[in-house]
């Protein structure tokens, strides 16, 4: 039994990139041996990911991520059971926001600028889907 889970949440104010990295790297370090594959997108100090895997794997995961002290607000925005993956690419693929073309953004939300919190989540999920079709996800080594 497979699911897609996906929430948002605000990073610490103080979060910096090398914080953001040692996520990612704890992600990575992690994610393999829980058979858990996914996607973190991090602008302007809000994160959005997308987490697919087992049922217990992913929830268990979520449950630790909603506690972690280096974001707040921690939103579920989809949660659905899946026959097969999408991004069974990544351990934790990462979105480069910086190289996004704004127009990709534009086409998903009010403004150009990743917003979760103003989108339902099927359209996070839409753009989620377009960052993956337009090889806009990066897995740099840990
Ligand atoms: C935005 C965000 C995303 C995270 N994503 C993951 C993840 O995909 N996998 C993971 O193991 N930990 C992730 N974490 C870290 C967990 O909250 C937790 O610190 C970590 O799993 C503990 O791992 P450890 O026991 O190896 O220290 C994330 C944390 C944040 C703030």
């Amino acid at each position: 039994m497979l699911v897609r889970l996906m929430y948002a949440s605000r990073a610490v104010p103080a979060l910096d990139q090398e914080e953001l990295a040692a996520i990612l790297r704890q992600s990575r370090a992690n994610n393999p041996a829980q058979g858990i594959t996914g996607v973190l997108c991090f602008s302007e100090g809000i994160f959005l990911q997308l987490l697919e895997g087992g049922r217990g794997a992913v929830n268990r995961l979520y449950n630790r991520i909603a506690t972690d002290p280096r974001h707040s607000q921690v939103e579920l925005l989809a949660y659905q059971e899946i026959g097969e993956r999408r991004f069974a690419g990544w351990a934790m693929g990462q979105v480069d926001m910086a190289r996004l073309n704004p127009a990709l953004l534009l086409k998903y939300s009010p403004k150009p600028a990743l917003d979760p919190y103003a989108l339902s989540g099927k359209v996070s999920m839409a753009m989620f889907e377009e960052l993956v079709a337009t090889a806009s996800i990066m897995c740099e080594r840990g």
